[in-house]
């Protein structure tokens, strides 16, 4: 298989489309068969569920490409099962879990000569979303939906790659208690444009969010989960009901823990308590794991002892664990990758 003529080793995180993407419908209460398509377009009724009232869900995770040339995936059962939770809380069908998967791998197979080679620093990110497809007019879900998953080669979310970032700590809340922020909406991120786009041009890359109730409790970023490391190498991550369950968090909490021997805790984090960490990073699909370097709120600004130059020590060797396991460098454990070919 010929690869793309694509500089690899220079592309950011944007979209590049590629041949193949899967279509299914779901009508009279069933899905279709479904389909690979050339068309990246979508055809809907002006009053669409999804125009009116955001009835929209997705997923993300990569194909990479192994050290010995292998394509894989990642924990697809973990999007599959997210995506459903996501749906039913926006009162959407599920797409079958295992249909989930068998389309994923559709179009990454479809899609080889867009998985960048390994060690470019590349990988082909995998978007499956569904809408509401039919017209709605007063508020209620669709009557139809569909379902698709497109590919896309990205390089790092972040520029500069491992470069500790710096963010802010938001005048916006990002999900409110009980409302949506443990699913994978459209609209928890049409939620946080306006406050990524004025943390942007006050010069910082993110954006803390504090939980909405008390504004005393770290929740997320706009598209991560946090991650610490305390002065004494313990792992501490925010448990809270109003973030993503991170697929990446969760397998890191794993990862510190049966490989690297460490202490974890998931628990709440008061920000009172951030000045003191050694480290902080954020994990996702997208961010990997990109190192904190420095956190302003309101002008008090923290910067952890790992500093601006490069990533904490155990944030770095959980990132090399992880993506060791995701190159096929470091045997991961059982049903963690699913080899595409
Ligand atoms: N939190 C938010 C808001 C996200 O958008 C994402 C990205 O998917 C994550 C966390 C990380 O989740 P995962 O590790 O499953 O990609
Ligand atoms: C992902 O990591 O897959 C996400 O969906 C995050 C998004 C901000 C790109």
């Amino acid at each position: 298989m010929e690869k793309k003529n694509i500089d690899w080793s220079n592309i950011g995180f944007g979209y590049i489309p590629t041949e193949k993407r899967y279509v299914s419908n779901f009508k009279d209460g069933a899905w279709d068969d479904g389909v690979l398509t050339e068309d990246a377009t979508v055809q809907i009724s002006e009053c669409a569920g999804v125009l009116q009232y955001a009835q929209t869900v997705f997923e993300g995770l990569k194909a990479y490409t192994t050290e010995n040339g292998q394509i894989v995936i990642f924990r697809p059962d973990l999007n599959a099962e997210r995506l459903a939770q996501s749906a039913k809380r926006l009162e959407m069908p599920v797409f079958p879990e295992d249909r989930f998967i068998d389309a994923v791998v559709k179009v990454v197979e479809a899609n080889e000569a867009y998985v960048p080679p390994y060690g470019s620093g590349a990988t082909l990110y995998i978007r499956p979303y569904m809408f509401g497809s039919s017209s709605v007019i007063g508020v209620k879900p669709a009557q139809e939906y569909q379902f698709r998953v497109f590919a896309t080669p990205v390089g790092p979310y972040f520029k500069g790659g491992a470069k500790p970032i710096t963010i802010k700590v938001s005048d916006y809340d990002r999900a409110a208690p009980h409302g949506t922020g443990g699913i994978k909406a459209g609209l928890n991120y049409a939620m946080s444009l306006h406050a990524i786009v004025q943390a942007h041009e006050e010069g910082f890359d993110e954006n803390m969010y504090l939980d909405a109730a008390t504004r005393t409790k770290v929740e997320e970023t706009g598209g991560a989960n946090f991650l610490f490391v305390t002065k004494d190498n313990k792992v501490v991550t925010p448990k809270s009901d109003s973030i993503l369950p991170s697929i990446t968090r969760r397998s890191l909490v794993h990862v510190a823990k049966e490989y690297l021997g460490l202490e974890v805790e998931e628990r709440e984090i008061y920000f009172d308590e951030v000045k003191d960490f050694a480290e902080c990073g954020l994990c996702g699909t997208a961010a990997v794991i990109s190192p904190v370097g420095r956190i302003n709120d309101h002008g008090n600004v923290i910067t952890f002892p790992s500093g601006m130059d490069e990533m904490g020590p155990v944030t770095k060797k959980l990132y090399e664990t992880l993506t060791g396991i995701q190159m096929g460098r470091i045997e991961a454990p059982e049903g963690w990758i699913k080899v595409i070919k």
